[in-house]
């Protein structure tokens, strides 16, 4: 088996800022709140007409021109969304086309806010064995086409974003391990009542409102802890490290304190804890790849360091990849 890096980044986040006390007019909420219970101040909105593919497309370019690849050199995308900008065709689709990577196979993948981990991955698979030479895995979301902005429970938790990753055959480091689970006996927690095949799109469905995200907060939130330490345990652990091996830990951003909650049951000092949701939200598959570029144009990421990627979401689905970068 060939071992498997990321040899680019890049991501792209809409102009458009919502701040907390722009949410404080729409719902009644606060942004003393929002930023005590969940660490986010603003998040990125899209405009102008775009929408996943658009913001998938420009963080594509990017991750190639940082890879210094051009889309025709591409065999495989793979896009994790849970909002496409339609049922199908896939965003991959889309953007293979917008890009000129018409060698690439590509397909989307829903797993929600591990989605980027999910797709990572697969795409090392495939290089892996080599079926294929370079991949491109993007994680994009227009999440506030899903968000009920009459929900104050949802509305100040979600943001747009979209960010991209070249994968391809590496001479040393790369991904050590990774590790992906799933208990889908809890889908209940969070989910979007309508618009698929058990529910499509009706009069009423609009009505009821159930075409945005429905989501059991708390109860998601105590999982979320105890998932997400399980998974750094574990894919630590087949990477045959221990968290003092550890640089930085980029965990899915959904909520500050599910973060530090984590960094604490592992005995993770804080700043060895990447976080970036006072700015962004949650943006769901877009969320730990975006993180990982702040993370690597911040400086906060040198050559030769272990990386920790840990993320969960709806499904209920989590995932682990330590990286040496
Ligand atoms: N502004 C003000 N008050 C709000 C509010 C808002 N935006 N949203 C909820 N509240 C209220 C609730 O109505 C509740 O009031 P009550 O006690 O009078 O009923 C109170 O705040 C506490 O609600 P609770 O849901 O217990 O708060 P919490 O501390 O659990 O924080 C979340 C709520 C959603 C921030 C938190 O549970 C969370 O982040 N959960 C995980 C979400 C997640 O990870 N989702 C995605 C998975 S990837």
């Amino acid at each position: 088996m060939k071992r498997v890096g990321i040899i680019g980044i890049g991501e792209y986040l809409p102009k458009r800022i919502l701040t907390n006390q722009d949410l404080e007019k729409m719902v009644d909420t606060s942004d003393e709140w929002i930023a005590t219970r969940t660490g986010i101040k603003e998040r990125h909105i899209v405009s102008n007409g775009e929408a996943t593919a658009s913001m998938a497309e420009k963080a594509a370019r990017h991750a190639l021109e940082d890879a210094k690849i051009k889309a025709l050199d591409i065999d495989l995308i793979i896009v994790a969304t849970i909002t496409p900008d339609m049922p199908f065709p896939s965003v991959a689709s889309i953007i293979q086309h917008n890009l000129g990577a018409r060698h690439a196979a590509c397909f989307d993948i829903s797993a929600a806010c591990a989605g980027f981990v999910y797709a990572l991955s697969i795409a090392q698979q495939f290089i892996a064995c080599g079926t294929y030479k370079f991949a491109l895995v993007v994680g994009a979301e227009t999440l506030s086409a899903v968000t009920d902005w009459e929900d104050r429970n949802t509305c100040v938790l979600f943001g747009d974003g979209a960010g991209a990753a070249v994968l391809s055959e590496v001479s040393s480091g790369g991904i050590l391990s990774a590790y992906l689970g799933c208990d889908g006996s809890r889908t209940d927690l969070l989910y979007i009542p309508a618009g698929g095949s058990r529910n499509p799109a009706s009069k009423y469905t609009v009505e009821t409102r159930q075409h945005y995200i429905k989501m059991q907060g708390n109860e998601l939130f105590k999982i979320a802890v105890k998932t997400m330490t399980e998974a750094a345990e574990i894919v630590l652990k087949q990477a045959g490290l221990r968290f003092s091996d550890v640089d930085l830990i980029i965990p899915h951003q959904a909520n500050a304190r599910i973060i530090l909650a984590v960094g604490k049951k592992l005995g993770i000092d804080e700043d060895k804890i990447f976080l970036n949701i006072e700015k962004h939200g949650n943006i769901s598959s877009a969320s730990t790849i975006t993180a990982l570029c702040e993370a690597v144009k911040g400086g906060r990421i040198k050559k030769g360091d272990i990386i920790l990627l840990d993320a969960f979401g709806a499904g209920l689905v989590w995932g682990a990849c330590v990286i040496k970068w």
